[in-house]
Protein backbone atom coordinates (compact mmCIF):
# COMPACT_ATOMS: atom_id res chain seq x y z
CA UNK A 1 0.00 0.00 0.00
CA UNK A 2 3.01 2.18 -0.37
CA UNK A 3 5.26 2.71 -2.93
CA UNK A 4 8.20 0.13 -3.00
CA UNK A 5 12.08 0.80 -2.37
CA UNK A 6 14.80 -1.95 -3.19
CA UNK A 7 14.63 -4.04 0.45
CA UNK A 8 17.81 -4.26 2.42
CA UNK A 9 19.50 -7.41 2.44
CA UNK A 10 18.23 -10.21 3.01
CA UNK A 11 17.83 -14.17 3.50
CA UNK A 12 14.69 -15.94 2.88
CA UNK A 13 14.93 -19.39 4.24
CA UNK A 14 11.78 -21.47 2.76
CA UNK A 15 10.53 -24.67 4.85
CA UNK A 16 8.82 -26.74 2.16
CA UNK A 17 11.63 -25.57 -0.38
CA UNK A 18 11.11 -28.61 -2.19
CA UNK A 19 7.47 -28.13 -2.28
CA UNK A 20 4.80 -27.24 -4.85
CA UNK A 21 4.54 -23.69 -3.82
CA UNK A 22 7.99 -22.55 -3.88
CA UNK A 23 8.05 -24.63 -7.59
CA UNK A 24 5.40 -23.27 -8.33
CA UNK A 25 4.62 -19.54 -7.14
CA UNK A 26 7.58 -18.51 -4.65
CA UNK A 27 10.74 -19.27 -6.68
CA UNK A 28 9.00 -17.88 -10.12
CA UNK A 29 8.21 -14.86 -7.75
CA UNK A 30 11.39 -13.94 -6.08
CA UNK A 31 13.32 -14.72 -9.75
CA UNK A 32 10.49 -12.00 -11.18
CA UNK A 33 11.54 -9.80 -8.38
CA UNK A 34 15.34 -9.87 -9.53
CA UNK A 35 14.22 -9.68 -13.16
CA UNK A 36 12.62 -6.06 -11.87
CA UNK A 37 15.49 -5.56 -9.93
CA UNK A 38 13.11 -5.18 -6.84
CA UNK A 39 15.67 -7.71 -5.03
CA UNK A 40 18.04 -6.53 -2.20
CA UNK A 41 21.50 -5.67 -3.75
CA UNK A 42 22.71 -8.86 -1.06
CA UNK A 43 20.44 -11.63 -0.83
CA UNK A 44 19.96 -15.32 -0.16
CA UNK A 45 17.40 -18.03 -1.00
CA UNK A 46 18.15 -20.65 0.62
CA UNK A 47 15.48 -23.74 0.24
CA UNK A 48 14.72 -26.43 3.38
CA UNK A 49 13.81 -29.71 3.21
CA UNK A 50 14.34 -33.19 3.75
CA UNK A 51 14.63 -34.21 0.35
CA UNK A 52 18.89 -34.48 -0.77
CA UNK A 53 19.88 -32.20 -2.93
CA UNK A 54 23.09 -30.53 -4.02
CA UNK A 55 23.02 -26.87 -4.76
CA UNK A 56 23.26 -27.23 -8.34
CA UNK A 57 20.74 -30.08 -8.98
CA UNK A 58 18.43 -27.65 -6.37
CA UNK A 59 18.65 -24.89 -8.75
CA UNK A 60 18.09 -27.12 -11.87
CA UNK A 61 14.66 -28.37 -10.47
CA UNK A 62 13.89 -24.62 -9.40
CA UNK A 63 14.93 -23.32 -12.97
CA UNK A 64 11.80 -26.29 -14.10
CA UNK A 65 9.30 -24.43 -12.34
CA UNK A 66 10.33 -21.12 -13.70
CA UNK A 67 10.35 -22.30 -17.49
CA UNK A 68 6.77 -23.84 -16.45
CA UNK A 69 5.03 -21.34 -13.86
CA UNK A 70 7.19 -17.79 -14.39
CA UNK A 71 5.23 -15.00 -16.14
CA UNK A 72 9.15 -14.57 -17.61
CA UNK A 73 11.48 -17.24 -18.62
CA UNK A 74 14.68 -15.28 -18.89
CA UNK A 75 15.42 -17.80 -21.58
CA UNK A 76 19.12 -16.73 -22.80
CA UNK A 77 20.01 -13.62 -21.26
CA UNK A 78 22.35 -14.67 -18.16
CA UNK A 79 19.29 -13.75 -15.82
CA UNK A 80 18.74 -16.90 -14.44
CA UNK A 81 22.19 -17.93 -13.91
CA UNK A 82 22.90 -14.66 -12.02
CA UNK A 83 20.38 -15.37 -9.21
CA UNK A 84 20.61 -19.06 -8.91
CA UNK A 85 23.83 -18.09 -7.90
CA UNK A 86 21.98 -17.01 -5.03
CA UNK A 87 19.97 -19.92 -4.09
CA UNK A 88 20.95 -22.90 -2.14
CA UNK A 89 19.68 -26.05 -0.05
CA UNK A 90 19.95 -26.80 3.35
CA UNK A 91 18.97 -30.33 4.14
CA UNK A 92 17.19 -30.70 7.78
CA UNK A 93 14.72 -32.38 9.51
CA UNK A 94 12.41 -29.73 10.34
CA UNK A 95 11.23 -32.07 13.42
CA UNK A 96 14.60 -32.05 15.16
CA UNK A 97 15.35 -29.11 17.31
CA UNK A 98 19.09 -29.91 17.46
CA UNK A 99 19.09 -29.35 13.09
CA UNK A 100 18.19 -25.59 13.62
CA UNK A 101 21.67 -24.42 14.68
CA UNK A 102 22.22 -25.15 10.83
CA UNK A 103 20.57 -22.17 9.92
CA UNK A 104 22.38 -20.03 12.49
CA UNK A 105 25.18 -21.07 11.21
CA UNK A 106 23.87 -20.31 7.76
CA UNK A 107 23.30 -16.82 8.69
CA UNK A 108 26.47 -16.24 10.58
CA UNK A 109 28.19 -17.12 7.55
CA UNK A 110 25.68 -14.78 5.31
CA UNK A 111 26.60 -11.96 7.33
CA UNK A 112 29.98 -11.99 7.15
CA UNK A 113 29.82 -12.32 3.53
CA UNK A 114 27.19 -9.55 3.51
CA UNK A 115 29.05 -7.35 6.28
CA UNK A 116 25.95 -6.55 7.61
CA UNK A 117 22.80 -7.89 9.40
CA UNK A 118 20.44 -8.99 6.92
CA UNK A 119 16.74 -9.50 6.95
CA UNK A 120 16.06 -12.91 8.21
CA UNK A 121 13.00 -14.22 6.68
CA UNK A 122 11.51 -17.78 7.57
CA UNK A 123 8.74 -18.77 5.13
CA UNK A 124 6.44 -21.85 6.25
CA UNK A 125 5.50 -23.42 3.25
CA UNK A 126 4.65 -26.94 5.04
CA UNK A 127 1.59 -28.97 5.77
CA UNK A 128 -0.36 -27.09 9.01
CA UNK A 129 0.42 -30.04 11.05
CA UNK A 130 3.69 -29.01 11.06
CA UNK A 131 3.61 -25.33 11.75
CA UNK A 132 3.51 -24.98 15.55
CA UNK A 133 6.35 -26.86 15.40
CA UNK A 134 8.47 -25.62 13.53
CA UNK A 135 7.54 -22.39 14.59
CA UNK A 136 8.09 -23.11 18.01
CA UNK A 137 11.90 -24.08 17.07
CA UNK A 138 12.67 -21.14 15.34
CA UNK A 139 11.29 -19.45 18.46
CA UNK A 140 14.24 -20.80 20.25
CA UNK A 141 16.73 -19.26 18.26
CA UNK A 142 18.53 -15.90 19.58
CA UNK A 143 17.95 -14.42 15.95
CA UNK A 144 14.35 -14.74 16.57
CA UNK A 145 14.26 -11.89 19.40
CA UNK A 146 15.46 -9.33 16.57
CA UNK A 147 11.80 -7.94 16.18
CA UNK A 148 13.25 -5.24 13.33
CA UNK A 149 14.87 -7.94 11.20
CA UNK A 150 13.62 -11.41 11.62
CA UNK A 151 10.26 -12.14 10.63
CA UNK A 152 8.21 -15.43 10.08
CA UNK A 153 6.11 -15.95 6.81
CA UNK A 154 2.96 -18.30 7.24
CA UNK A 155 0.92 -20.02 4.59
CA UNK A 156 -2.39 -20.51 4.77
CA UNK A 157 -4.73 -22.64 5.98
CA UNK A 158 -4.27 -21.01 8.78
CA UNK A 159 -5.27 -23.01 11.66
CA UNK A 160 -8.47 -25.64 11.03
CA UNK A 161 -11.04 -23.82 12.60
CA UNK A 162 -11.43 -21.18 15.01
CA UNK A 163 -9.76 -22.88 18.04
CA UNK A 164 -6.61 -24.11 16.05
CA UNK A 165 -6.29 -20.85 15.03
CA UNK A 166 -6.79 -19.10 18.29
CA UNK A 167 -4.06 -21.48 19.55
CA UNK A 168 -1.78 -20.83 16.49
CA UNK A 169 -1.98 -17.37 16.75
CA UNK A 170 -1.13 -17.61 20.68
CA UNK A 171 1.97 -20.02 20.51
CA UNK A 172 3.09 -17.58 17.36
CA UNK A 173 2.66 -14.55 19.72
CA UNK A 174 4.86 -16.00 22.15
CA UNK A 175 7.90 -16.51 20.30
CA UNK A 176 7.34 -13.92 17.95
CA UNK A 177 5.85 -10.20 18.04
CA UNK A 178 2.32 -9.31 16.43
CA UNK A 179 5.25 -6.87 13.54
CA UNK A 180 7.36 -10.03 13.16
CA UNK A 181 4.07 -12.50 11.94
CA UNK A 182 3.44 -12.20 8.47
CA UNK A 183 0.05 -14.67 7.53
CA UNK A 184 -0.17 -14.89 4.12
CA UNK A 185 -3.71 -14.57 1.97
CA UNK A 186 -2.50 -13.92 -1.57
CA UNK A 187 -5.29 -12.97 -2.53
CA UNK A 188 -4.24 -9.51 -1.13
CA UNK A 189 -1.37 -9.31 -3.21
CA UNK A 190 -3.58 -9.25 -6.66
CA UNK A 191 -3.47 -6.32 -8.37
CA UNK A 192 -6.61 -6.49 -9.16
CA UNK A 193 -8.06 -6.94 -5.52
CA UNK A 194 -5.71 -3.62 -4.85
CA UNK A 195 -7.34 -1.93 -7.40
CA UNK A 196 -10.17 -1.97 -5.69
CA UNK A 197 -9.18 0.39 -3.14
CA UNK A 198 -8.14 2.92 -5.73
CA UNK A 199 -11.82 2.26 -7.29
CA UNK A 200 -13.49 3.02 -4.16
CA UNK A 201 -11.06 6.07 -2.94
CA UNK A 202 -9.81 7.39 -5.64
CA UNK A 203 -12.65 8.59 -7.40
CA UNK A 204 -15.73 10.69 -6.30
CA UNK A 205 -18.26 9.20 -8.52
CA UNK A 206 -18.53 5.53 -6.50
CA UNK A 207 -18.57 6.58 -2.56
CA UNK A 208 -21.19 9.21 -2.49
CA UNK A 209 -23.79 5.96 -3.71
CA UNK A 210 -21.76 3.00 -2.32
CA UNK A 211 -24.23 2.03 0.66
CA UNK A 212 -27.38 0.51 1.11
CA UNK A 213 -29.60 3.23 -0.22
CA UNK A 214 -28.06 2.56 -3.89
CA UNK A 215 -27.20 -0.88 -3.77
CA UNK A 216 -29.37 -3.78 -4.36
CA UNK A 217 -26.77 -6.71 -3.50
CA UNK A 218 -23.75 -7.48 -3.70
CA UNK A 219 -21.86 -10.58 -5.29
CA UNK A 220 -18.65 -12.55 -5.55
CA UNK A 221 -17.58 -15.17 -7.30
CA UNK A 222 -14.56 -17.25 -7.71
CA UNK A 223 -14.73 -20.06 -9.65
CA UNK A 224 -12.26 -22.70 -10.85
CA UNK A 225 -12.17 -25.44 -13.95
CA UNK A 226 -9.72 -27.45 -11.78
CA UNK A 227 -10.56 -29.79 -9.67
CA UNK A 228 -8.48 -30.44 -6.47
CA UNK A 229 -5.06 -30.97 -8.78
CA UNK A 230 -3.42 -33.78 -6.83
CA UNK A 231 -4.38 -32.32 -3.56
CA UNK A 232 -6.74 -34.44 -2.23
CA UNK A 233 -4.89 -35.40 1.16
CA UNK A 234 -4.96 -31.63 2.00
CA UNK A 235 -8.83 -31.00 0.67
CA UNK A 236 -9.97 -33.56 2.41
CA UNK A 237 -9.53 -31.88 5.71
CA UNK A 238 -10.12 -28.83 4.14
CA UNK A 239 -12.99 -28.44 1.86
CA UNK A 240 -14.32 -25.14 -0.27
CA UNK A 241 -14.83 -23.16 2.78
CA UNK A 242 -12.28 -23.45 4.75
CA UNK A 243 -10.30 -23.08 1.41
CA UNK A 244 -11.37 -20.28 -0.03
CA UNK A 245 -14.49 -18.53 1.69
CA UNK A 246 -13.06 -18.42 4.99
CA UNK A 247 -9.81 -16.38 3.73
CA UNK A 248 -10.11 -14.90 0.22
CA UNK A 249 -13.57 -13.86 -0.54
CA UNK A 250 -13.70 -13.09 3.26
CA UNK A 251 -10.86 -10.50 2.26
CA UNK A 252 -13.11 -9.44 -1.29
CA UNK A 253 -15.66 -8.85 0.64
CA UNK A 254 -13.64 -6.73 3.14
CA UNK A 255 -12.22 -4.43 0.46
CA UNK A 256 -15.80 -4.06 -1.15
CA UNK A 257 -17.31 -3.38 2.72
CA UNK A 258 -14.66 -1.42 4.48
CA UNK A 259 -15.11 2.56 5.26
CA UNK A 260 -12.82 4.51 4.12
CA UNK A 261 -8.97 4.29 5.77
CA UNK A 262 -7.48 8.20 7.25
CA UNK A 263 -4.05 6.99 5.77
CA UNK A 264 -3.05 3.54 3.89
CA UNK A 265 -1.29 2.34 7.53
CA UNK A 266 -0.73 -1.08 8.01
CA UNK A 267 -2.88 -1.00 10.92
CA UNK A 268 -5.57 1.36 9.73
CA UNK A 269 -6.57 -0.68 6.64
CA UNK A 270 -6.63 -3.66 8.61
CA UNK A 271 -8.77 -1.69 11.58
CA UNK A 272 -11.23 -0.75 8.64
CA UNK A 273 -11.32 -4.81 7.43
CA UNK A 274 -11.77 -5.82 10.81
CA UNK A 275 -14.88 -4.08 11.48
CA UNK A 276 -16.39 -5.55 8.38
CA UNK A 277 -15.53 -9.18 10.02
CA UNK A 278 -16.81 -8.35 13.28
CA UNK A 279 -20.16 -6.63 11.78
CA UNK A 280 -21.14 -9.82 9.37
CA UNK A 281 -24.13 -11.24 11.26
CA UNK A 282 -23.89 -14.46 12.59
CA UNK A 283 -25.51 -17.37 11.28
CA UNK A 284 -27.96 -19.44 13.41
CA UNK A 285 -27.09 -22.87 13.61
CA UNK A 286 -30.48 -24.06 13.05
CA UNK A 287 -30.42 -21.05 10.03
CA UNK A 288 -27.92 -22.37 8.04
CA UNK A 289 -29.85 -23.78 5.65
CA UNK A 290 -31.16 -20.92 4.51
CA UNK A 291 -28.06 -18.96 4.01
CA UNK A 292 -25.28 -21.57 2.59
CA UNK A 293 -24.99 -24.24 -0.09
CA UNK A 294 -22.51 -27.00 -0.44
CA UNK A 295 -21.64 -28.69 -3.19
CA UNK A 296 -19.34 -31.86 -4.49
CA UNK A 297 -18.38 -32.63 -8.16
CA UNK A 298 -19.40 -36.00 -9.45
CA UNK A 299 -17.93 -36.97 -12.43
CA UNK A 300 -18.20 -35.88 -16.49
CA UNK A 301 -16.99 -33.90 -19.09
CA UNK A 302 -15.12 -30.68 -19.06
CA UNK A 303 -14.34 -29.05 -22.49
CA UNK A 304 -14.52 -32.64 -24.07
CA UNK A 305 -12.73 -34.23 -21.59
CA UNK A 306 -13.27 -36.61 -19.31
CA UNK A 307 -12.89 -35.79 -16.03
CA UNK A 308 -13.08 -37.81 -12.45
CA UNK A 309 -15.35 -37.56 -9.70
CA UNK A 310 -14.18 -35.47 -6.29
CA UNK A 311 -14.89 -39.06 -4.78
CA UNK A 312 -12.49 -40.53 -7.54
CA UNK A 313 -9.53 -38.38 -6.99
CA UNK A 314 -6.49 -39.54 -5.71
CA UNK A 315 -5.78 -39.77 -1.97
CA UNK A 316 -9.70 -38.80 -1.49
CA UNK A 317 -12.16 -40.58 0.89
CA UNK A 318 -14.56 -42.78 -2.15
CA UNK A 319 -17.63 -41.67 0.13
CA UNK A 320 -16.03 -38.27 1.31
CA UNK A 321 -18.47 -35.64 2.46
CA UNK A 322 -16.78 -33.00 1.84
CA UNK A 323 -17.77 -30.15 -0.34
CA UNK A 324 -15.93 -28.98 -3.89
CA UNK A 325 -18.28 -26.14 -4.15
CA UNK A 326 -20.09 -23.57 -1.57
CA UNK A 327 -22.36 -20.74 -1.42
CA UNK A 328 -23.54 -18.04 0.95
CA UNK A 329 -25.52 -15.29 1.91
CA UNK A 330 -23.89 -12.60 4.12
CA UNK A 331 -25.51 -9.87 5.85
CA UNK A 332 -23.48 -6.59 7.32
CA UNK A 333 -25.25 -4.95 10.32
CA UNK A 334 -24.11 -1.73 9.88
CA UNK A 335 -25.23 1.43 8.86
CA UNK A 336 -23.78 1.08 5.30
CA UNK A 337 -24.96 -2.53 4.70
CA UNK A 338 -28.04 -2.98 7.07
CA UNK A 339 -29.94 -5.64 4.85
CA UNK A 340 -28.31 -5.69 2.01
CA UNK A 341 -27.22 -9.41 0.93
CA UNK A 342 -24.06 -10.65 0.20
CA UNK A 343 -24.00 -13.33 -2.27
CA UNK A 344 -20.63 -15.12 -2.60
CA UNK A 345 -19.79 -18.93 -4.21
CA UNK A 346 -17.14 -20.47 -5.11
CA UNK A 347 -16.04 -23.81 -6.61
CA UNK A 348 -13.95 -26.43 -8.62
CA UNK A 349 -14.87 -27.72 -11.54
CA UNK A 350 -17.11 -24.74 -12.73
CA UNK A 351 -17.56 -23.49 -16.10
CA UNK A 352 -14.93 -20.68 -15.94
CA UNK A 353 -12.30 -19.65 -14.16
CA UNK A 354 -13.21 -16.53 -13.24
CA UNK A 355 -13.18 -14.42 -9.75
CA UNK A 356 -15.25 -11.20 -10.52
CA UNK A 357 -17.00 -9.20 -7.53
CA UNK A 358 -20.60 -7.48 -9.27
CA UNK A 359 -22.38 -4.56 -7.33
CA UNK A 360 -25.55 -4.37 -8.22
CA UNK A 361 -27.37 -0.79 -8.07
CA UNK A 362 -31.03 -0.35 -7.31
CA UNK A 363 -33.31 0.09 -10.77
CA UNK A 364 -34.34 4.14 -11.68
CA UNK A 365 -37.83 5.14 -11.58
CA UNK A 366 -38.97 4.36 -15.47
CA UNK A 367 -42.16 6.11 -15.34
CA UNK A 368 -40.91 9.39 -17.24
CA UNK A 369 -39.82 6.96 -20.17
CA UNK A 370 -42.67 5.70 -22.48
CA UNK A 371 -43.79 2.10 -21.49
CA UNK A 372 -41.67 0.56 -24.36
CA UNK A 373 -38.24 2.35 -23.30
CA UNK A 374 -38.81 0.28 -19.96
CA UNK A 375 -38.84 -3.06 -21.98
CA UNK A 376 -34.85 -3.27 -21.58
CA UNK A 377 -34.73 -1.08 -18.52
CA UNK A 378 -32.08 -2.69 -16.26
CA UNK A 379 -30.51 -0.90 -13.11
CA UNK A 380 -26.98 -0.05 -13.00
CA UNK A 381 -24.53 -2.48 -12.58
CA UNK A 382 -20.75 -2.54 -11.81
CA UNK A 383 -18.19 -5.40 -12.03
CA UNK A 384 -15.08 -5.90 -10.79
CA UNK A 385 -13.29 -8.61 -12.37
CA UNK A 386 -10.28 -9.93 -10.77
CA UNK A 387 -9.07 -12.81 -13.12
CA UNK A 388 -8.51 -14.34 -15.41
CA UNK A 389 -8.57 -10.11 -16.76
CA UNK A 390 -8.55 -7.42 -14.46
CA UNK A 391 -11.61 -5.63 -16.19
CA UNK A 392 -14.09 -2.96 -14.70
CA UNK A 393 -17.31 -2.85 -16.35
CA UNK A 394 -19.96 -0.24 -16.06
CA UNK A 395 -23.57 -0.74 -17.01
CA UNK A 396 -25.92 1.86 -17.83
CA UNK A 397 -28.41 2.40 -19.95
CA UNK A 398 -28.09 4.54 -23.62
CA UNK A 399 -30.28 5.48 -25.61
CA UNK A 400 -30.66 3.45 -28.92
CA UNK A 401 -30.15 5.63 -31.81
CA UNK A 402 -32.97 6.75 -33.64
CA UNK A 403 -36.33 8.70 -33.94
CA UNK A 404 -38.21 6.86 -31.05
CA UNK A 405 -37.05 6.49 -27.51
CA UNK A 406 -35.05 3.24 -27.41
CA UNK A 407 -32.97 2.40 -24.29
CA UNK A 408 -30.15 -0.12 -24.58
CA UNK A 409 -28.07 -1.34 -21.43
CA UNK A 410 -24.18 -0.35 -22.72
CA UNK A 411 -21.65 -1.62 -20.78
CA UNK A 412 -17.92 0.81 -20.37
CA UNK A 413 -14.87 -1.18 -20.10
CA UNK A 414 -11.90 -0.50 -18.58
CA UNK A 415 -9.49 -3.44 -18.97
CA UNK A 416 -5.86 -4.48 -18.16
CA UNK A 417 -3.63 -6.53 -19.71
CA UNK A 418 -2.67 -8.67 -16.83
CA UNK A 419 0.68 -10.67 -18.71
CA UNK A 420 2.82 -7.74 -17.41
CA UNK A 421 1.35 -7.67 -13.82
CA UNK A 422 3.29 -8.58 -10.92
CA UNK A 423 1.52 -11.82 -9.57
CA UNK A 424 0.84 -11.73 -6.13
CA UNK A 425 3.46 -13.38 -4.43
CA UNK A 426 5.54 -10.95 -6.16
CA UNK A 427 3.99 -8.31 -4.33
CA UNK A 428 3.95 -9.86 -1.00
CA UNK A 429 7.17 -11.32 -0.99
CA UNK A 430 8.51 -7.70 -1.44
CA UNK A 431 6.48 -6.42 1.53
CA UNK A 432 8.06 -8.70 3.80
CA UNK A 433 11.11 -8.01 2.77
CA UNK A 434 10.64 -4.29 2.94
CA UNK A 435 8.75 -4.95 6.67
CA UNK A 436 5.56 -3.67 5.27
CA UNK A 437 2.34 -6.07 6.56
CA UNK A 438 -0.65 -3.96 5.24
CA UNK A 439 -1.55 -7.01 2.89
CA UNK A 440 -1.28 -9.66 5.29
CA UNK A 441 -3.75 -11.14 7.93
CA UNK A 442 -3.33 -9.43 11.93
CA UNK A 443 -4.13 -12.28 14.19
CA UNK A 444 -7.66 -10.66 15.07
CA UNK A 445 -8.67 -10.42 11.36
CA UNK A 446 -8.34 -14.19 11.25
CA UNK A 447 -9.71 -15.31 14.19
CA UNK A 448 -12.93 -13.06 13.07
CA UNK A 449 -13.10 -14.49 9.47
CA UNK A 450 -13.37 -17.90 11.57
CA UNK A 451 -15.90 -17.01 13.66
CA UNK A 452 -18.13 -16.33 10.45
CA UNK A 453 -17.59 -19.29 9.31
CA UNK A 454 -17.49 -21.83 12.00
CA UNK A 455 -21.36 -22.16 12.32
CA UNK A 456 -21.63 -23.15 8.70
CA UNK A 457 -18.57 -25.53 9.70
CA UNK A 458 -20.28 -27.45 12.15
CA UNK A 459 -23.57 -27.91 11.21
CA UNK A 460 -22.60 -29.47 7.79
CA UNK A 461 -19.89 -31.38 10.02
CA UNK A 462 -22.70 -32.67 12.00
CA UNK A 463 -24.85 -33.49 9.13
CA UNK A 464 -23.81 -35.52 6.44
CA UNK A 465 -24.95 -34.54 3.09
CA UNK A 466 -27.20 -36.84 1.29
CA UNK A 467 -27.36 -35.94 -2.20
CA UNK A 468 -23.13 -35.87 -3.01
CA UNK A 469 -22.04 -35.55 -5.92
CA UNK A 470 -24.99 -32.70 -6.43
CA UNK A 471 -23.20 -30.85 -9.63
CA UNK A 472 -21.82 -31.86 -12.68
CA UNK A 473 -18.64 -30.43 -14.11
CA UNK A 474 -17.93 -27.47 -16.50
CA UNK A 475 -21.43 -26.07 -15.07
CA UNK A 476 -22.15 -23.52 -12.42
CA UNK A 477 -22.33 -25.62 -8.69
CA UNK A 478 -25.98 -27.64 -7.45
CA UNK A 479 -29.48 -26.54 -8.49
CA UNK A 480 -29.91 -25.40 -4.46
CA UNK A 481 -27.25 -22.32 -5.33
CA UNK A 482 -29.39 -20.86 -7.83
CA UNK A 483 -32.29 -21.12 -5.27
CA UNK A 484 -30.82 -19.83 -2.24
CA UNK A 485 -30.31 -16.72 -4.62
CA UNK A 486 -33.83 -17.00 -6.91
CA UNK A 487 -35.92 -16.86 -3.67
CA UNK A 488 -34.72 -13.65 -3.09
CA UNK A 489 -35.80 -12.42 -7.17
CA UNK A 490 -32.48 -12.13 -7.93
CA UNK A 491 -29.94 -14.83 -10.20
CA UNK A 492 -26.17 -15.19 -10.21
CA UNK A 493 -24.20 -13.03 -12.62
CA UNK A 494 -22.03 -14.83 -15.28
CA UNK A 495 -19.34 -13.46 -16.89
CA UNK A 496 -18.78 -13.40 -20.85
CA UNK A 497 -15.89 -15.49 -20.95
CA UNK A 498 -12.28 -13.99 -21.40
CA UNK A 499 -11.68 -12.81 -25.26
C1 LIG B 1 -5.71 -21.40 -2.87
C2 LIG B 1 -6.54 -22.63 -2.67
O1 LIG B 1 -5.62 -20.65 -1.70
O2 LIG B 1 -6.30 -20.59 -3.88
C3 LIG B 1 -6.69 -23.40 -3.96
O3 LIG B 1 -5.95 -23.44 -1.68
C4 LIG B 1 -7.20 -22.52 -5.06
O4 LIG B 1 -7.53 -24.53 -3.79
C5 LIG B 1 -6.38 -21.25 -5.14
O5 LIG B 1 -7.10 -23.24 -6.27
C6 LIG B 1 -6.99 -20.27 -6.11
O6 LIG B 1 -6.11 -19.21 -6.29
P1 LIG B 1 -6.16 -18.33 -7.60
O7 LIG B 1 -5.14 -17.26 -7.37
O8 LIG B 1 -5.82 -19.25 -8.75
O9 LIG B 1 -7.55 -17.82 -7.70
Amino acid sequence: MQNHKRPPASLIFIFGGSGDLNFRKLSPALYNLAIDNWMPEKFGIIGIGRSKYNDEDYRKRLYEGIQQFSRRKGEGNGQWDEFSQHVSYLQMDAEKGEEYQKIADVVKKKEEEFGIHPNVIFYLSVAPQLMPDIAQKLGGLNLCSDTRTTRIVIEKPFGHDLKSAHELNELLMGMFKEEQIYRIDHYLGKESVQNILSLRFANALFEPIWNRNYIEYVQITAAETVGVEGRGGYYEQSGALRDMVQNHILQLMCMIAMEAPVSFDANEIRNKKVDVLHAIRKIAKEDVNHYAVRGQYAEGWMKGQKVPGYKQEKSVNPSSAVETFAAVKFYIDNWRWQDIPFYVRTGKRMNQKTTNITIQFKTAPSYAFPPEAADTWRANRLTISIQPEMEVRLRFQAKRPGQSMNLDPVDMVFSSESAHEPEAYETLLLDVMEGNPTLFMRADQVEAAWKIVMPILETWESRPPVDFPNYTPDAWGPEDAEALIARDGHNWITMPPAQ
